[in-house]
């Protein structure tokens, strides 16, 4: 498997917070934000890919795995499913789950043996540089194969901060339509994942005030020290709280859109052209 760089943020929520699973979640509106609703609400999320996929699928690649709960799900039913993950410390888990077979690459530079029915991007695509994600998806899918796009992302006219992470979302409906991909389905899901920024946001403020009260005697003891080492951390501590907005479920919903996208790719036997 080739080495990446681990991911250390997704680590921190697989070996600190304890999740398996490696994205946003379903939640209801009655929901009480907890760790354990978390869980509940990404395994919703999971069993809306599954309960979506078209009957005529048999063969999988799920690109950005994570840990492969889904991957494991999806051959317990019977489907013919690996996994793509550049990430070591995913392929490792992996691989003591017995779940192969994973290929360990960024998807830009997998190479696939097989044309798949269906590629599933489960919070991945935004990882992806959209000039290689769909020319690269149809290296890796049959003609009228499918394409199953979960994530978020950006809405027009954003910029900074915001507009970081996640494909323009009218750039990646015209690059998908542009590269031959029907749009079948989508569902707008924004509304149901925010409660897990909400969640994000009150555990990171809980760990700021355990900071607070853990060096609060060095503080009062050391007043010169403590100017010092804030003087030097001053840099890190800024952009801290100039990310902070990234976790706000109300500048989620105004700049991004989290979308549930199923494609068929072109050229499928008895389609009409
Ligand atoms: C947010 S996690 C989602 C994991 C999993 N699909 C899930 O839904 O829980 C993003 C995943 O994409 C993977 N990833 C990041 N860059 C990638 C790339 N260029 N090609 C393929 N996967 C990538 C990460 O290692 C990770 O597995």
């Amino acid at each position: 498997m080739t080495k990446h760089a681990n991911d250390r943020a997704l680590r921190f929520y697989h070996h600190v917070l304890g999740l398996e699973r490696l994205h946003y979640g379903l939640w209801q509106p009655e929901d009480e934000l907890s760790l354990a609703n978390l869980k509940e609400a990404q395994k919703r999320y999971e069993d809306l890919l599954i309960d979506q996929m078209p009957s005529q699928v048999c063969t999988i690649v799920d690109v950005g795995c994570g840990t492969g709960v889904l991957l494991a799900r999806l051959k317990e039913m019977g489907f013919q499913a690996e996994g793509v993950t550049p990430d070591l410390h995913q392929q490792q888990v992996m691989q003591a789950k017995g779940l192969g077979p994973v290929h360990g690459c960024r998807f830009e530079e997998f190479a696939p043996q097989i044309a798949y029915d269906c590629v599933i991007m489960s919070e991945s695509a935004q990882y992806i540089p959209l000039a290689q994600l769909f020319v690269k998806v149809k290296e890796a899918l049959r003609p009228g194969g499918f394409l199953m796009v979960c994530d978020y992302f950006v809405l027009n006219d954003v910029r900074g901060i915001m507009a970081k992470s996640g494909h323009n979302y009218e750039g990646f409906l015209a690059a998908a339509q542009k590269e031959g991909f029907r749009l079948v389905k989508s569902r707008d899901i924004t509304r149901e994942v925010l409660k897990t920024l909400d969640l994000a946001k009150t555990t990171a403020e809980k760990i700021q005030l355990a900071v607070e009260i853990g060096t609060e005697k060095f503080r009062d003891r050391h007043p010169l020290w403590t100017r010092l080492i804030q003087f030097l951390l001053r840099k890190k501590y800024r952009r801290l709280q100039e990310e902070k907005i990234l976790i706000d479920a109300g500048e989620f919903a105004k700049t991004k859109t989290y979308q549930f996208l199923l494609f068929e790719r072109e050229g499928g036997a008895g389609e009409s052209s």
